[in-house]
């Protein structure tokens, strides 16, 4: 396997550093496809910030978290031997690098008592006072990647809410620290986007798959000749993950059209079987039973067109989407296959309905 270097992403990177050097006034939602290369670009960019930054990165993906001990445990890390005074010095005060880490770290007996503390406004009130700290030498910055994990948890109420209205309070109020929150679940930001206490609060920033001039540039780096790059691109257009898979492999038509079977496969199993089984989905808090026409009149809808306009946000899209088969736009109000391959996977299924 050979070691695929970043690639591009000047233009969003670009749009997130403009946003780092303001004073962190909103909640930047980052959102895209799955494997557009959000965690990605935002792990290469933390690399290139200037030291006067300090980052906590968290990532939730494959984190169980289902009660409030799980939440503290996933933000914050345990820094042995050090107390938090020595611990907040020690972030503020070294200049000759960027910090980075994977937890908000803290002294072990801080974690006990938050542990002991169980609540949420004991944990938000330290950690206004924690940024508060750094942000007297240094600028935090926030980032919590695949932030819908908790989307549903109730500890007291919703979570969510109130960890909107804590970053609400440390971007617009108080101007402490910036906050990213990434999500490849697009009915989490579907939500997110019409969520009226975010209005006016956030901002939407899409990690799309690779347009065709930085897809072909890519591909002119790892050496494809020009049929190879027509195959490339009319099966895997701009998605990241498979053009790398395809970096990989000798006969790339070959393994291109090995991928696009196994996921025809899989997507006529995940459709058809709605045809015997009388399927529910949890919709606005019911139980909804979904009908195989409407998944089908959906699906038609990519026959001649690569993503359109779509009214509303039908069971049978949650589904759709669920099964990541496909990604909604709500910011632009589109819904498409989640990629290329997915499309052409679609209209394999679609010819045999
Ligand atoms: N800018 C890039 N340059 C090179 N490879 C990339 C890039 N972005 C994504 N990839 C490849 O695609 C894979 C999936 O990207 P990832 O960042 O995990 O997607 P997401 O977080 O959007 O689901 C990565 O593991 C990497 O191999
Ligand atoms: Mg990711």
């Amino acid at each position: 396997m050979k070691r695929i270097p970043f690639h591009n992403r000047e233009r969003e990177i670009k749009e997130v550093m403009n946003i780092l050097e303001a004073e962190p006034s909103l909640i930047t939602f980052i959102h895209g496809p799955i494997n557009s290369g959000k965690t990605t670009m935002v792990s290469h960019l933390i690399e290139q910030l200037p030291e006067e930054y300090v980052v906590f990165y968290i990532n939730l993906r494959g984190r169980f978290i289902s009660d409030y001990r799980d939440f503290i445990k996933v933000l914050f890390k345990i820094e042995k031997e050090k107390n938090n005074k020595e611990i907040l010095k020690t972030i503020s005060e070294i200049s000759a690098e960027t910090l980075k880490f994977s937890g908000i770290p803290v002294a072990e007996s801080i974690m006990n008592a938050l542990f002991k503390e169980k609540s949420y406004e004991d944990v938000f009130e330290f950690l206004e006072e924690y940024f508060t700290t750094i942000a007297k030498n240094k600028r935090p910055v926030l980032i919590l990647d695949e932030l819908q994990v908790i989307g549903d948890l109730k500890i007291n109420g919703l979570l969510m809410y109130k960890l909107f209205n804590f970053f609400i309070r440390l971007t617009k109020e108080l101007h402490l620290c910036h906050i990213f929150a990434v999500s490849s679940d697009s009915l989490f930001i579907e939500q997110v986007y019409s969520e009226a206490m975010l209005q006016g609060r956030s901002r939407h920033l899409l990690v799309d798959d690779f347009n065709e001039v930085e897809t072909m540039d890519f591909l002119d780096k790892h050496n494809f000749s020009d049929d190879e790059k027509i195959v490339a691109w009319n099966y895997c257009g701009g998605k990241p993950i498979c053009l790398v898979e395809l970096v990989n492999y000798e006969n790339r038509e070959e393994k291109s059209q090995e991928m696009l079977m196994l996921r025809t496969g899989e997507i006529n199993q995940r459709i058809k079987v709605l045809k015997i089984v009388n399927k529910k989905i949890l919709f606005e808090g019911e139980e909804i039973e979904l009908k195989y026409e409407n998944v089908i009149k959906i699906l038609d809808g990519f026959s001649d067109e690569a993503s359109y306009a779509y009214e509303m946000i039908t069971p049978e899209i949650a589904y759709l989407v669920k099964e990541n088969i496909l990604f909604v736009d709500s910011i632009r109000g589109i819904i498409k296959p989640q990629s290329r391959l997915e499309l052409l996977a679609i209209r394999e299924v679609m010819k045999n309905v």
